[in-house]
Order: structure tokens, then sequence, then C-alpha cells
């Protein structure tokens, strides 16, 4: 695990975006580069980035995108990770190769049927080539909140996850990725900003907790992009 820090959001967002063409241009010519989305604000910046490098600045007809949690409204809603990607990146780019978690169906049936895509699509388990992740202020990360049932779960690789907790404003349930997804990707990259952060990322960087749902993320490749405000409590 490596921690990188930059300045802002804006440079943790360039990076971030940099980061994403350079494993994709490195990747095998000819076959699908795997990337999961993560949802929230923090990413916004990154697709923007991504959207002004133009088309022509990473392999993007390889490129099939999934989201690694959904909340459980439908795509055109404002609160939709899928929505956000889509007017952020990929409506910009127009990008077409991408898998969906409906959020607007019964989120366990979903949940399973994306299982099955992802299996399908990526092994057992499945080797994604890159995840973007991001940090709740409570610590949470994908839609891992602390104390629900999918924190646990090492069989399945997508699960439907009731939450309740202010930060997912109130009581819902999420579909999500789980940790056995993320340790079997080739890259993670965790993109961290702004002051609502500075309290947990200590905590997420520390020996592993079911409290801390970030702490337990491990992949052969995990970096953390932070930006100065968020490692404000981190020690120089
Ligand atoms: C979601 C995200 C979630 C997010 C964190 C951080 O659906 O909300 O996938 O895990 O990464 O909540 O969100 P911000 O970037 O908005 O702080």
């Amino acid at each position: 695990m490596r921690v990188e820090r930059f300045h802002d959001l804006e440079a943790v967002s360039r990076a971030g975006a940099e980061e994403f063409a350079r494993l994709a241009k490195a990747s095998p010519p000819r076959v699908p580069f795997h990337v999961a989305l993560s949802g929230g604000s923090t990413p916004k910046r990154m697709h923007e980035i991504l959207a002004s490098m133009g088309r022509d600045a990473l392999p993007w007809d390889r490129v099939v995108l999934w989201w690694g949690d959904e909340r459980t409204v439908p795509p055109d809603h404002p609160d939709s990770n899928f929505g956000m990607a889509k007017r952020t990146l990929m409506d910009p780019l127009g990008l077409t190769r991408f898998h969906r978690m409906e959020g607007e169906r019964d989120p366990a049936a979903a949940a399973a049927d994306y299982e099955k895509l992802l299996v399908t699509e990526c092994g057992k388990p499945p080797v994604m080539d890159l995840i973007f992740l991001g940090l709740g202020p409570d610590g949470h990360t994908l839609s891992l909140f602390p104390g629900t049932p999918a924190v646990g779960e090492t069989q399945r690789y997508v699960v439907a996850n009731p939450v309740d907790s202010p930060v997912a404003k109130g009581k819902t349930v999420r579909i999500t990725f789980t940790l056995p997804v993320v340790a079997a990707a080739r890259h993670v990259r965790m993109l961290v900003a702004g002051p609502d952060k500075t309290h947990v990322l200590p905590r997420a960087l520390a020996a592993p907790s079911p409290e801390v749902p970030s702490s337990l993320v491990r992949s052969p490749d995990l970096v953390w992009y932070v930006d100065e405000v968020a490692a404000a409590e981190l020690p120089r």
C-alpha cells in the first residue's frame, strides 16, 4: 500500500485521470480493460478531466465501465452513481461499453444478476483491471458501511446491503461489490480529498478493523491519492 499526497482535489483528480490513462495504455491490446468507477462527489472532477483529455488519450474502445456500488434509485435520479458518470464522463466522450447496476430493480435480484455478469466477464473470482474507490467520513468505502452485513462477506462478489446511516441519508439498501472483488483486482486507486476526510483517513490507513471498512481494503497494487487537507492528521 502506498499513499501519495497532492495539493488539492484538482491535483488528486488529475493524478487519478493520468493513472487511468497510463494503466489502460499499458494493458494488453485487443482485450477489454475492466474498470469499476466509484460514486459520490470526489470522482466527478477526475471524470471531467478524463473527458477533457479527449477520446484519444487512452484506448476507450477497449474500456468496459462497471460500478463498485450504486444507490437503489433509477439512473436518472440525482443520487445515481451511474447518472453522475454518464453526465461527467460517458456522454462527453460518447462511451457506450458499460454494465450498469440496476438500482431501480429489486436490489437482491439486481445484485445477483450483476454478480453473474461480473463472473462471466471477469472470471471467478472476478479480476478487474482497475477499481476506483472513495472514502466516506464514517470510514466506509463502496457501500460497505460500518456494522452492515456486506462488510464481512467473503463468498459473494456483489450483494444488496441494508444500510441505516446518516451518511447514506438514512435507511436504505445499496448494491455493492464486496471486499473479495477488490482483493482480486490488478490495481486499486483510492481518491480522498477534503476536510470531511481528515479525521477518518488515519483510521482508514491504520490496522484493519471492521468498524472502518476502508481499512480492510487489500490489493496487490493499492495506492491512496490524498490531498493535503485530508492528510492533515497523518504523520509527515
Ligand atoms: C457512494 C460511493 C461511496 C463514496 C464515499 C465518498 O455511492 O457514495 O461509492 O463509497 O466513494 O461515500 O464519497 P464522496 O466522494 O462524495 O465524499
